[in-house]
């Protein structure tokens, strides 16, 4: 093969990582071609299924009668938990605390009872709806404070967070004030739906296409409910029309069912539930009650605070626990505490389990710690913008410093910038000269008032399960030089796969198209973590480079010994191979090692370093690295309405070395957005009798295209590579971004405060819908005596 190789030529400098690729479905997207379960091709003998639900929240299942819906038209079976061959237990903790089909006691409205599978879905859901349960009814617990006065039983154990003497510090400042904010939940309203596809096979074989972010826990979750090992059950997703946490856990029940319908009628089923369905029995983001106390000084500097964080976790722990963590591990946001103590309250309500939801209880923490923010301001009378930057980590504008980087959880911040990007992005979007022109356009404008706000966005990135933190690839180079790229991480718009297919490619020296992106399935790549906690990219990255460079020692050691030259001579350069003074096509050289009987295929792992966590203590290093970015937003809302528009808003947010800009932006914009909607609009109500009311777009209202801000400038933030040696420098950017969002609640209570002369705190709940924008114009003019 010397023949194969040329005379050397200039190294081209292209290199694939960093650039702004396309999304690799994107045009599939835009097309209706890309595949997602519901569009698979019938597989012969497919039948539907539909969940049967309880009409009561709580209470005792006295009797059900399915007469009539086995009678319908088109049903084949109903199954209920009898039907079960192993457990009836789809819990994601240890508690057991979540059945896949309730037997006697109902903990939520819409709980599923049983499941019809009939010819098609049509039938399935009318028939569904044919079923006659007596109950015996009690009074459901809806809400926090419902839950506490029912004397606050808990879902799982409450963490508690502590650094210094709280008590003590709060005595010693000179001022101190409590508060209390609510802070709502949120529907994931992701375009596709929970869905499940369950194909049996031989044996005890069953394959799912699940919509899932956790194939691993499907798999196991399948597996104990058919009572078979999870060798005999394959999961697979290719892709998610959208997750957001919400097919973290929530996912495992369609599967389950479809599962077992597949496996007793030895046929196909398809689970797919209506939207309404589907809002009704899945969880949500998490709604908390932060109470707090703060002690500060009249330069606006917190010296001391206390804070419980009560949350709405619905009939079982699922992720609870872990989210109410995550809450309090925000609950510093970019601020130094010099004394703090958190707690929280993880209560058991009768509605739906609530659980992992883009941030993971982190943005409830952080809306938390700006509110606090925010009181320190009012109450002191300084800008809140300054307030912000007496209060960060690692100093002040003082020029104090020394000491002031722990977090409550005893980890060091050994990488902030927040103080930094707040100053580059003030000076970037003239913050200060335009508030100075709104406040001047205010005093002539008596109805519309416009506000500006600047926050910061600090978040942690790992899991705070330690054992999460690890990830599998699997690597094959076929002889033609292409490959196929497979690893545990799953696809929901977010652009891991071409991501990871970038980081590959680079490591050959190949073109993207060069890899092939494979679906995500547990027969390839094993035991994954969900992919979650915004680490995709950082877990799969690194282990599918950690494959790409074991296939790449075995070619690197077959080109030294066929052609003589050093292994340090070898190095691979896009589009060739450098070997020695000459130079071959990979293709060529994958040609010539195949000959050369040298194993093509690799698997690759990776578990991140550096972390641990003692959550009874309390104390550790759960983070592997900090996500910092700031946004300013600045709104107008009609004083006589609570109506609001996002004028403006400008980002600058630090991916690190970003892996595609063009991916991150998108990430940046969309997480933005989709807090913006968490914050202002979307609301859930829940009826006295646990009904969840709002279960369709015609009521829960998501930002639509119209409700972009006018203006919209987002910049990712230059030259800041990953001090750790992350895959290719570049830091998570999934979650972090949504919380750029509380600039926009700041925003508007800024405006709000406008109406007392900027006398008066606001203290805005979310969802700040114009109700409450309104509420707020009133009780500021009141209580300024305006
Ligand atoms: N982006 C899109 N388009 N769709 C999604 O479902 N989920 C978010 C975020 N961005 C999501 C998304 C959530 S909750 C997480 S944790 C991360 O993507 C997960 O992917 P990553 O780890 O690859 O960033
Ligand atoms: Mo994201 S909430 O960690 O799935």
């Amino acid at each position: 093969m010397a023949d194969a190789r040329k005379r050397l030529e200039p190294q081209s400098a292209t290199g694939t990582v960093g650039s702004a690729r396309i999304h690799d479905s994107a045009a599939r997207h835009v097309a209706g071609e890309a595949v997602y379960i519901d569009d698979i091709a019938a597989p012969e003998g497919l039948l539907h299924a539909c969940l049967g639900l309880s009409d009561i929240a709580h209470g005792r299942l006295v009797s059900l009668d399915l007469d009539a819906v086995r009678a319908a038209p088109g049903v084949v079976a109903v199954l209920t938990a009898a039907d079960i061959p192993g457990a009836n237990d789809i819990s994601s903790t240890h508690r057991h605390d979540e059945p896949v089909f309730a037997t006697q006691t109902i903990l939520h409205h819409r709980q599923p009872l049983f499941a019809v599978v009939a010819m098609t879905r049509e039938a399935a859901r009318r028939a569904a709806a044919l079923a006659k349960g007596v109950y015996d009814e009690a009074a459901p617990v809806i809400d926090v404070a419902s839950a506490r006065a029912a004397g606050g039983a808990l879902v799982t154990d409450p963490l508690k967070l502590e650094r210094g003497d709280v008590a003590a510090g709060l005595a010693a400042s000179p001022r101190r004030l409590t508060g209390s904010m609510t802070i709502g939940g949120q529907e994931h309203f992701y375009l596709e739906s929970q869905i499940a596809l369950a194909i049996p096979g031989e044996e005890e074989d069953m394959h799912v296409f699940s919509s899932t972010q956790h194939p691993s826990e499907v798999q196991h979750m399948v597996a104990q409910v058919l009572g078979v090992g999870s060798h005999a059950v394959t999961v697979e997703v290719r892709r998610m029309g959208g997750g957001f946490g919400g097919k973290e856990t929530q996912s495992n029940l369609f599967a389950c069912v479809a599962a077992l319908a597949a496996r007793k009628l030895k046929r196909p089923v398809k689970l797919r539930p209506d939207r309404d369905d589907d809002m009704a029995i899945t969880g949500k983001r998490h709604d908390f009650i932060c109470d707090y106390e703060i002690g500060f000084d009249d330069e606006g500097r917190i010296h001391a605070v206390d804070a419980v964080y009560a949350a709405r976790c619905g009939w079982n722990a699922d992720l609870s626990g872990p989210v109410t963590d995550r809450a309090l591990f925000h609950m510093d946001n970019c601020y130094f505490y010099p004394a703090v103590r958190g707690r929280s309250e993880p209560l058991l309500t009768n509605t739906v389990s609530n659980t992992a939801f883009r941030g993971f209880g982190g943005p409830q923490g952080m809306v938390g710690a700006e509110r606090f923010i925010e009181e320190v301001a009012f109450a002191t009378g300084l800008d809140p913008l300054e307030v912000r930057k007496r209060n960060l980590y690692g100093g002040n504008s003082a020029g104090e410093g020394i000491g002031r980087d722990l977090t409550p959880y005893h980890q060091t911040v050994e990488d902030n910038i927040a103080g930094e990007v707040i100053a580059r992005l003030e000076r970037s979007c003239d913050y200060r000269e335009r508030q100075a022109a709104i406040r001047e356009a205010n005093a002539e404008s008596p109805i519309v008032k416009r506000g500006i706000a600047l926050t910061p966005v600090k978040f942690g990135i790992s899991f705070t399960a330690t054992w999460y933190n690890q990830a599998g690839a699997l690597v094959h180079v076929y002889t033609d030089g292409t490959v196929m790229l497979n690893h545990g991480g799953t696809e929901m718009g977010q652009g891991l796969y071409v991501k990871v297919a970038q980081v590959v490619a680079q490591a050959f020296g190949i073109g993207l198209e060069q890899v092939k992106i494979t679906a995500t399935t547990t027969g390839k790549v094993p035991n994954t973590s969900a992919t979650a906690a915004s680490s995709g990219s950082d877990l799969n990255g690194m282990a599918a480079l950690d494959a790409c460079e074991t296939i790449k020692a075995r070619l690197v050691a077959f080109a030294a010994a066929k052609w003589n030259v050093l292994p340090a001579d070898i190095a691979f350069l896009p589009g060739r191979v450098r070997v020695g003074a000459e130079e071959i096509g990979f293709r060529e050289l994958v040609g010539a090692a195949y000959m050369g009987r040298v194993q093509l295929s690799a698997t690759g792992f990776y578990a991140t370093p550096k972390i641990h966590w003692d959550r009874k203590a309390g104390r550790g290093h759960p983070f592997y690295y900090f996500a910092y970015g700031a946004a300013a937003a600045e709104v107008a809302i009609d004083t006589l309405t609570g109506e609001y528009r996002v004028e403006r808003v400008d980002i600058l947010h630090d991916c690190g070395q970003s892996l595609n800009p063009a991916i991150d932006k998108g990430q940046i914009e969309g997480g933005f957005v989709q807090g913006m909607g968490w914050l202002t609009t979307e609301e859930l109500v829940w009826d006295e009798k646990g009904r969840l009311r709002t279960h369709a777009p015609s009521t829960y209202k998501i930002p639509v295209a119209s409700d972009r801000p006018r203006i919209f400038n987002v910049a990712l933030l230059e030259d800041a590579p990953n001090r750790e040696p992350t895959i290719h420098r570049s830091k998570a950017v999934g979650e972090p971004p949504l919380m750029l969002a509380i600039s926009v609640l700041h925003a508007l209570s800024d405006a709000v405060a406008s109406v007392g002369g900027h006398k008066v705190c606001p203290r805005l709940d979310t969802p700040a819908t114009p109700e409450r924008v309104l509420a707020a114009v009133e009780r500021v003019r009141a209580e300024a005596g305006l």
